[in-house]
């Protein structure tokens, strides 16, 4: 026998039936098993539960007396109605199309589904769900440079109830572009105050060649607050020219779609310092400390002092003993 489910709002009294047993039918209760502790009253084949919460949740079956004959299985599940979604909408792929995107104030605990209805110019467009995000749907348009609003319905619906909330925008006011991509940072060799700065337009963006985007680049060092700002034209490289020789940089870059002018989010942060001029000794004496084995080729006089000291030891140690002899 399946259990059933029973949805019941937080907060309420609730009544469960035992099947289809007469009014006079005498049944027992037990809640996963054990017996309902949680206040409540018998009527014939009904259990009363008053005021209840997510600690009612659970799976109670009821059975017959006197046999005690197992006669109904109900999965009680709390929760509470649904409230209006919020939405949003946004088109990082214009001219191709828009998603949008709800998701619910509180949770419900109970189960909950979606349903969206996009209108414009008086007609419904079709509705793709993403396949990766749960609460997310994508929307072509059906035209570009559209004087027609969009209007998205976002309806949450579950056993307790459905909810809905509509917005409504303008084409050109939910274009966002992503962020650049693959940005880099390198140093110029002999250098020491230039950076040189490249980047790939967001791969989701279409159309590069007619819906070009422009970029805004900022930098500073590490060690001071204050950001620089570059705008710059379609171009995905820059050089910085004016960095402090010697200071770690942190770099961003957004993008700017230049018919709807909006700005994508900053890109991930990159770091990087200019050239630096490495003292000639510096590099020796690390050379010589991070090459644990010398190399048979190097020259003689790289040859540890110690070695030389042993080496001249073992020469004249004959003649040393020989002179102790003499001596003794
Ligand atoms: C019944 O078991 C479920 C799952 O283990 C638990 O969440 C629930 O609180 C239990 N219900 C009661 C009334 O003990
Ligand atoms: C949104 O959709 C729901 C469900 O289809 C409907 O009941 C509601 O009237 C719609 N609201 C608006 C403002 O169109």
């Amino acid at each position: 026998q399946l259990a059933r489910n029973q949805y019941e709002r937080m907060g309420s009294d609730v009544t469960m039936q035992c099947g289809s047993l007469d009014n006079d039918a005498s049944v027992s209760w037990k809640v996963n098993g054990t017996d309902v502790k949680a206040q409540h009253h018998l009527e014939g084949p009904r259990l009363i539960l008053t005021q209840v919460d997510l600690g009612h949740n659970g799976l109670y079956s009821c059975f017959q007396n006197p046999n005690g004959e197992r006669r109904d299985t109900i999965n009680l599940r709390i929760g509470i109605s649904p409230r209006e979604p919020i939405v949003s909408c946004r088109s990082n792929t214009y001219p191709k199309g828009f998603y949008c995107s709800w998701h619910q104030q509180h949770s419900t605990y109970i189960p909950t589904t979606f349903e969206v209805d996009v209108q414009h110019n008086q007609r419904s467009l079709e509705v793709l769900k993403d396949s990766i995000h749960k609460n997310r749907c994508h929307v072509r348009f059906p035209e570009v440079f559209s004087i027609f609003p969009y209007k998205v319905n976002v309806t949450a619906i579950s056993a307790l109830g459905k909810a809905s909330s509509t917005i409504s925008f303008e084409e050109s006011s939910i274009v966002k572009p992503d962020p650049p991509e693959r940005v880099t940072a390198t140093p110029i060799r002999y250098n020491a105050r230039r950076l040189e700065v490249s980047w790939q337009s967001p791969a989701t963006w279409p159309d590069i060649d007619n819906f070009p985007l422009k970029y805004f680049l900022r930098y500073r060092p590490l060690i001071k607050e204050q950001w620089q700002h570059v705008e710059l034209s379609e171009s995905t490289s820059h050089t910085i020219t004016d960095a402090y020789a010697g200071k770690e940089y942190i770099i961003q870059v957004a993008a700017k779609d230049t018919e709807i002018g909006t700005w994508s989010d900053w890109s991930v942060a990159v770091h990087a310092t200019p050239w630096i001029e490495e003292p000639v000794q510096t590099t020796s004496t690390t050379d010589t400390k991070t090459s644990p084995i010398p190399s048979s080729n190097a020259p003689h006089k790289a040859e540890p002092p110690v070695g030389r000291a042993a080496k001249l030891l073992s020469f004249f140690s004959p003649l040393l003993l020989v002179m102790l002899l003499l001596i003794m």
